[in-house]
């Protein structure tokens, strides 16, 4: 994006998983991932599934997908899901999901038990598929008290958009007191300075589209994009910014005050913090806290981007906001599900290639 400064380089975030003989993460792994979510707000877990297993998830993923009855995730851009640019969707809880989402929070117990008690809820599990031609999210906070799980089954390139994160922008107690006393102002002003180049990004983009660069707008897609009185936050829409109906951007956000303080803490702004551009490889598992700045991009490429996703509340939440922001599966509303009962679950077994394909072989 043009205007930002994203890196590509992933090394400083990154924890090789190793298992212990019972499956879990080592304790000196655990430890190292703990102190990087501590210090940047998340993790990378490189080969924290082995290509079996994420090839069976990205199967339950496919479906999920593909089922003309699925549950569409309310807190994803409805423009780019109606125009087929993404489609989030929730995952219901079923036998091989309830053993997926078990064995991820087996072996990371170590680092999910610092935050979440057993009792804490699961708040939603889903599949995150993003299309040549959606928009770039706005960068944003979830609602806070929750540790989010991305997990890739399958190679996920630059372009198609893997998650871009601000390191070192989760809350905590004192983090107000970095950066000479300004830490959450320049915080608050880096994700204004940040958004203005998205807006300007996705206008440009769609632009482009609707001058045949790029992929083809559907019938009364700018419209919907650029000039839609619906509600959506994540489309470069004006009449939604002049009307003040965007809470990322807006134009009250440019009072004098934010207009002074962009000015007068531009270097501070541009010095201390940057964005990380992830390409999580296949059996990759990013986990984060829903407080840490961060933004789905764009996909730029032809191919889908997949991800699966799935949160854990790590506080107790009023029982009225328990799932805002999120969007669990009715089947998971029916029958609640704790970090707890996701340790109790049989772990998935899924056969090696070898193993499977020997067994297909029908006996002589
Ligand atoms: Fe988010």
């Amino acid at each position: 994006m043009n205007g930002l400064n994203i890196s590509n380089d992933t090394s400083l975030f990154e924890v090789p998983a190793v298992l212990n003989a019972g499956g879990k993460l080592t304790d000196h792994c655990a430890r190292e991932a703990v102190d990087k979510i501590d210090t940047y707000g998340f993790v990378i877990f490189t080969d924290l599934l082995s290509h079996e297993e994420a090839d069976a998830a990205l199967d339950m993923v496919r479906q999920a997908a593909d089922d003309p009855e699925r549950n569409l995730c309310t807190f994803a851009s409805e423009t780019d899901n109606r125009y087929k640019r993404r489609d989030f969707c929730s995952l219901p809880s079923t036998p091989f999901l309830n053993s997926f989402a078990g064995t991820l929070c087996q072996r990371l117990e170590g680092v999910i038990s610092e935050y979440c008690r057993p009792s804490h809820r699961l708040l939603e599990a889903v599949t995150l598929t993003s299309y040549l031609g959606s928009s770039h999210q706005y960068f944003h906070r979830d609602p806070p008290n929750v540790l989010s799980f991305f997990a890739a089954f399958e190679d996920v390139s630059e372009d198609q958009g893997g998650t871009v994160f601000v390191p070192g922008t989760h809350k905590y107690a004192g983090v107000e007191k970095r950066h000479g006393g300004l830490g959450l102002e320049l915080m608050d002003l880096f994700m204004v300075w940040s958004n203005i180049h998205v807006f300007r990004h996705n206008f440009r983009k769609l632009w482009d589209m609707r001058k045949g660069r790029g992929a083809s707008l559907a019938p009364g897609e700018f419209r919907d994009r650029v000039f839609s009185t619906k509600w959506d936050e994540y489309q470069p829409n004006i009449l939604r910014f002049l009307t003040n109906r965007n809470t990322h951007l807006s134009l009250n956000t440019f009072g004098p005050r934010t207009l002074r303080d962009l000015y007068r803490h531009r270097a501070a702004i541009r010095d201390n913090f940057h964005i990380v551009r992830t390409a999580p490889r296949k059996g990759t598992v990013i986990v984060f806290r829903s407080d840490t700045i961060h933004a789905g991009p764009d996909n730029r490429s032809p191919n889908p981007r997949r991800l699966y996703g799935m949160s854990i509340s790590r506080d107790i939440i009023d029982p009225e906001y328990l799932f805002d922001g999120y969007s669990p599966h009715p089947s998971l509303i029916a029958q609640p599900l704790t970090f707890g009962d996701l340790l109790n679950f049989p772990p998935l077994t899924v056969l090696p290639k070898a193993a499977e394909q020997l067994e297909q072989i029908p006996a002589e």
